[in-house]
This record gives structure tokens, C-alpha cells and sequence, in this order.
């Protein structure tokens, strides 16, 4: 498929993501508070060879460096999450003058440049002290979010349009409240089920907030998101499928559109029931400006005996014999199409932007260079996808790269590389790969340059 940027029309918006922990660095220095993810990548045994986020990409000495670097690159939308800790260091109370200078300058050297800053309010790091008072599964966390979004819209605000409540509830309550293998590392269905209705409480009240102390911001909220499908043509893979789909696509986005949980083609979800309290339900629904679709793979799903809370297993990519990224996912371009047609179909969000799609794969550095083929071709296959849908009528608004730089990605440490810039984390020296390159070329203006891209 060749096609250029102006196909998408001059309302859409192109730009790079990250997220506070996986670049900042500075974990514990002017007054910042501690974060979970703090706390659970320096507890032995938590992360791929014990890793920690404390220097990361040392993002919070070398900001202006990297924006320069986007600005080289002609990308125009920054989308970074603000380090609740750093700001207010016990996740209540009293401020921190110096963490509210860091995102001063990072917003102020943005809009110099003329980079628009997108803000995510949570990405995960929520500051350790609530935690320590039970984190998302304690229902105050509505009152402490609460707080943290007004906070947030009161100080940076004047500047600052584009705002993302959340990122990736599915993720943060499943990996780090089920499972464990993300901070704070708690287990079990019961603090997964309190933790993911708080979550999806507080997205929406937290773009109530937005939108009612900021008339005129654009506010949207973000979901992660697999394109499901049975393993067989068989009924047992079928409603399989069903139920994996209700838990990892639906279940956060649903009751946000009015529709509440889908508890019909997921049963485990009447176990919610405790934690709902009269009026919920409509407080769970908010209007967003836009949904924010994370995207990167699919997921191919049997029935299985195994698992009774949800009687499914996921068929894991390598077994298929499917080219995956270093992450083990399969490199399936469709699955955004497919995503985005899903996402369309409800009714009360006015637009979709992607505001996350990447790979990680494993880059050499040679000669000083990175040249990243297999990345540049992913992104160039999914953007493909994105338009095939946008020209099918779907109301998708916007692209951003996952992400600007190599960083800390999580459990996994520094291995996955996703960056269209290469870190080296010992010397923290960048090398724009190929693929940087190419994004940057591709978001020259055609008048300028007619970029075209073939396959
Ligand atoms: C998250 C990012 C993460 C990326 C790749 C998303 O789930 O928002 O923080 O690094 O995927 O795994």
C-alpha cells in the first residue's frame, strides 16, 4: 500500500508516547516521593535481572535534549504522564515545588519548539504512601485521584489541551492487583476486582474534572486492546474467545460508554458486585472527547479446563510459528483494523486516536547506526491498517508512536527495545535508528517532500 501523511487529512494528529517511569530517572532526588514501581523493581526477584527505573533514560536531566530531538524529527504531539509522586510526594497533602518545575519546563520547551504536550495523569506509578493504605483497592482512591486531577489541571492547565486520564486500566489492575508481575505486585481476584472498579470509577470522574475545570480541553482516556480470535471453529473456542475478549477489550470501555460491565458473556464479573456501590453505575459513564487505542498484537484463543475463573488459555504466538517481536507477540498488522473497527462501534465518544502501537525488536548498533527494518516495516503495516479503517469511516483522529525512546519496559527491564531512538543505557549517549528517520520524513509536509512509502 503507498500511501502519504496528507491522506489522513490535516486534522490528524502524529506524535511519539512515554510514560514518566520509563524515561525519567531522578527516582529519588528534589523531593520526589517514592512510587510503587519504585518499591517493586528495587525488591529482589521482581524484574528481568533485578532492573530498575531508578536512571532510566535520565529523561529528567536530558528533556531538552530529547525534545529537540522530536522537533528534528518534525514530530508535532508529545503525549509524556506526570510522576504523581513527584508532584505531590505522599500521593496527598503538600506539593513538590521542584517535580512541578520538571513538568514546567518539559510543557514551556514543548510549546517553544511547537511540540503539543499530551498529558497521561496515570501511567501506573501510583506514589507508594497509597499504597501503603491499600492503593487502587481502597475506594478512597476516588477522593486521592480526585485531588491529584485537579491538582494537575490547576497548575499545568493554562497551557496544557490534550489531557488522558488513565493508562491502560486493564493492565495496571490485572498485571500489578492478579497476577503480581507488576507493582505493587498483589495477588487474587479479590484485589483485581476492587482495583478495577476504582479504576474505571475514577476514569470517569477524572474526565468530569477535566472537562468541567477546563472548558475547551480535549479529554480522553486510554485502553489496551488484543484482536481476539478462536484457535477452532469450534463452540467451546468461540465463547473462549468471548470471555477473553470481554475481559482484556471490554471491560473497562463498556461501562464507560453507559453500558456497564459485560457481565452476560463474562460471568466472573457478578463478583464485582461487592464493590458497587449505589449510583455507581451511571458515575461509571463519562462522554470522553476520545478513546485512546493501544494496540500491538492478537491474541488466539482455546477453550481450556485449566482456568476456571475464565476457561480459556491464550495460544502463545511461538507455538503457532508466527514472526513475533522480542516481546513474543505476533506481528499481525491486521489486529488494528480489526481493534479500531471494534472501538468505533460505540456510540458516545466523539473520536479515536492510537495513542499507542510500536514493537520491539532486537536492535544492533553498528557504525553508530541502527538500522531497525523490521520496525519501520511494523509501523509502516499498521499505519497501512489505520487507514484502511480511517477510509472505511472509522473516526480515528490520530497516530502516536510507543514509543519516542528505548526505555524501562516494566517487568522486562531494558531487553525490549522499542524506541525510533536508541539509548545506550550505560553512557546514555541517542542514536536515531532508521525508523526514527523514517517517522520523521514521513511527517515532512508533502508540499515539501512527496513522501511515499511503498511496501
Ligand atoms: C504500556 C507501555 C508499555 C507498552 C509496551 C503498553 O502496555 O502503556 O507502558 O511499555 O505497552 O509493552
Amino acid at each position: 500500500m503507498i500511501y502519504t501523511k496528507e491522506d489522513f487529512g490535516e486534522d490528524f494528529k502524529w506524535g511519539v508516547s512515554t510514560a514518566a517511569y520509563q524515561i525519567e530517572g531522578g527516582y529519588n532526588l528534589d523531593g520526589k516521593g517514592k512510587s510503587v514501581w519504585d518499591v517493586f523493581s528495587n525488591t529482589k526477584g521482581k524484574t528481568f535481572l533485578g532492573q530498575n527505573g531508578n536512571i532510566a533514560c535520565d529523561f529528567y536531566h536530558r528533556y531538552a535534549h530529547d525534545i529537540a530531538l522530536m522537533s528534528q524529527l518534525n514530530i508535532p504531539n508529545y503525549r509524556f504522564s506526570i510522576s504523581w509522586s513527584r508532584i505531590t510526594p505522599n500521593g496527598w497533602g503538600a506539593a513538590n515545588p521542584k517535580g512541578i518545575e520538571f513538568y514546567n519546563k518539559i510543557i514551556d520547551f514543548c510549546l517553544d519548539l511547537g511540540i503539543e504536550p499530551w498529558i497521561t495523569l496515570y501511567h501506573w506509578d501510583l506514589p507508594y504512601e497509597l499504597e501503603k493504605k491499600g492503593g487502587w483497592t481502597n475506594r478512597q482512591i476516588i477522593n486521592w485521584f480526585s485531588d491529584y486531577v485537579q491538582f494537575c489541571i490547576k497548575t499545568f492547565g493554562n497551557r496544557v489541551k490534550h489531557w488522558i486520564i488513565l493508562n491502560e486500566p486493564m493492565v495496571f489492575t490485572g498485571a500489578g492487583y492478579f497476577l503480581g508481575v507488576h507493582a505493587p505486585g498483589k495477588k487474587g481476584l479479590t484485589n483485581f476486582l476492587a482495583a478495577a472498579h476504582h479504576a474505571a470509577l475514577c476514569q470517569a470522574e477524572g474526565g468530569r474534572i477535566v472537562r468541567s475545570m477546563l472548558p475547551g480541553s480535549i479529554v480522553g482516556t486510554t485502553f489496551s486492546c488484543s484482536y481476539i480470535e478462536a484457535f477452532r471453529d469450534k463452540k467451546q473456542d468461540i465463547l473462549a474467545s468471548t470471555r477473553v475478549d470481554a475481559l482484556l477489550n471490554r471491560m473497562f470501555v463498556e461501562p464507560l460508554a453507559g453500558m456497564g460491565y459485560p457481565i452476560k458473556d463474562l460471568k466472573l464479573l457478578q463478583r464485582l458486585e461487592p464493590f458497587v456501590k449505589d449510583g455507581d453505575e451511571s458515575r461509571l459513564a463519562f462522554d470522553m472527547d476520545f478513546i485512546g487505542v493501544q494496540n500491538y498484537t492478537r491474541e488466539v484463543v482455546a477453550w481450556s479446563y485449566l482456568t476456571p475463573l475464565i476457561w480459556a488459555k491464550i495460544i502463545a504466538a511461538k507455538k503457532r510459528n508466527v514472526e513475533t517481536t522480542v516481546m513474543n507477540w505476533e506481528v499481525y498488522p491486521e489486529c488494528i483494523y480489526q481493534m479500531l473497527h471494534k472501538f468505533n462501534a460505540y456510540k458516545n465518544f466523539n473520536r479515536l486516536i492510537v495513542t499507542e502501537n510500536g514493537a520491539a525488536f532486537p536492535d544492533v548498533v553498528i557504525d553508530n547506526k541502527v538500522n531497525d527494518e523490521k520496525r519501520k516495516k511494523y509501523l509502516h503495516e499498521h499505519i497501512a491498517q489505520v487507514l484502511k479503517a480511517k477510509q472505511e469511516g472509522v473516526n480515528v483522529k490520530g497516530y502516536f508512536v510507543w514509543s519516542f525512546t528505548d526505555n524501562f519496559e516494566w517487568a522486562e527491564g531494558y531487553q525490549p527495545r522499542f524506541g525510533l531512538v536508541h539509548v545506550d543505557f550505560q553512557t546514555q549517549q541517542r542514536i536515531v535508528k532508521s525508523s526514527g528517520y523514517w517517522y520523521g520524513k514521513f511527517l515532512q509536509s508533502a508540499a515539501l517532500e512527496n513522501t511515499v512509502l511503498k511496501n
